[in-house]
């Protein structure tokens, strides 16, 4: 019989790589990678009052909820083995300011919650982002002045902020801002006040992306923000070298986690930050990529749990150690199966 040129493999028939995908358990010893619930990171929405409950209308399946609610739901997580959570307020608009003092307020809403949180569940992490944008009444991540969002003023009330935030006693902050040098500047104020042991997630390479839009509408900044863009301080989707860069400064500034933000589209930042530094690596699979996947799982058009879980796989193929995802709940209770 007479082969193509195309099918002459020298290899073949010897080597037949179909073999060691014939059986589950032979799938299983030659398995790369595995997702645990110890990967994940439960980012959650906090809002003021009690007995509330809000559905996010663009993101499926995620609600902002009251400090009693959510202790409720924080505690299934802790449950189920997630070993921490990420909040984020949804701060009433009339708390807002130009200068976002509510953002180091003692007794604002995401300090209330640490505290709730870590009197009933002392041993689940609880990290706190830091970064204007819900106290801040233009919606920027930074103040702003005649249009021009300013670094170094900025990066001071960053400071206070994640002080208020290690005062109240949460485990891990994480600058979310892309303002420059803040990093460094937050540990030396932590140290400063006795807070060595508080450690930073740094939102190494965050883009500037389109999918970030359903999380601006879960805590309300979307509004604020109007037409305007991060552009001037998140990065530009078109760059890869920069986010090393970036991620090299964060080092230098006593970073214990670097962060590459949106996620799945992000895979191969990822997988250069990786290899280039050896540190740990958190991936954040974003509102707008749940937010796709849960339309299209509602409409039958992708199975929801496999999606879910291969999506949270790949993140550990390209080399995310932690893995921020609004479906941590969901997959924790599907690895149980
Ligand atoms: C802002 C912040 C954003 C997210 C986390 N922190 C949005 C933004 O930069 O505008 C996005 C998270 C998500 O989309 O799930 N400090």
């Amino acid at each position: 019989m007479s082969r193509p040129q195309f099918l002459t493999n020298p290899s073949f028939p010897r080597t037949r790589m179909r073999r060691n995908r014939q059986t589950d358990w032979s799938r299983r010893l030659v398995r790369e990678n595995t997702l645990s619930v110890d990967d994940l990171v439960w980012p959650v929405f906090v809002l003021d009052g009690e007995n509330r409950r809000e559905p996010v209308a663009s993101m499926p399946g995620v609600e902002r909820l009251s400090i009693d609610l959510l202790l409720d739901a924080v505690g299934e997580a802790y449950e189920l083995g997630v070993p921490a959570i990420d909040l984020f307020p949804y701060t009433d608009d009339t708390l807002k300011t130009p200068c976002a003092k509510e953002a180091y307020n003692k007794d604002n809403l995401v300090c209330r919650a640490v505290r709730a949180i870590k009197a009933k569940y002392p041993d689940l992490g609880v990290i706190t982002d830091v970064a204007l944008d819900p106290y801040n009444s233009d919606g920027h991540d930074g103040l702003v002045q005649d249009g021009v969002i300013l670094n170094d003023e900025t990066v001071e009330i960053l400071c206070q902020q994640a002080l208020v935030q290690a005062e109240a006693g949460c485990d891990v902050v994480s600058p979310s801002d892309m303002m420059d040098g803040r990093m460094g500047l937050i540990r030396d104020t932590l140290d400063g006040a006795g807070y060595q042991h508080v450690q930073m997630i740094s939102y190494a390479a965050k883009y500037a992306s389109a999918y970030y839009g359903p999380f601006r509408d879960a805590v309300g900044s979307g509004g604020s923000l109007g037409k305007g863009d991060k552009k001037t301080y998140q990065m530009d989707p078109a760059n890869s070298d920069e986010a090393i860069h970036e991620t090299g400064l964060d080092v230098g500034e006593g970073a214990d986690m670097f962060m590459v933000k949106p996620g799945l589209p992000y895979l191969d930042i990822i997988r250069r930050i990786k290899d280039s530094f050896g540190l740990p690596v958190a991936a954040y699979h974003v509102s707008g990529e749940y937010a796709m996947l849960k339309a299209a799982t509602q409409n039958g058009w992708l199975d929801n749990d496999r999606t879910v879980l291969e999506t949270l796989m790949c993140f550990k193929r390209a080399g995310a150690d932690v893995i921020f995802t609004y479906c941590a709940v969901e997959a924790a209770k599907l690895l149980q199966k």
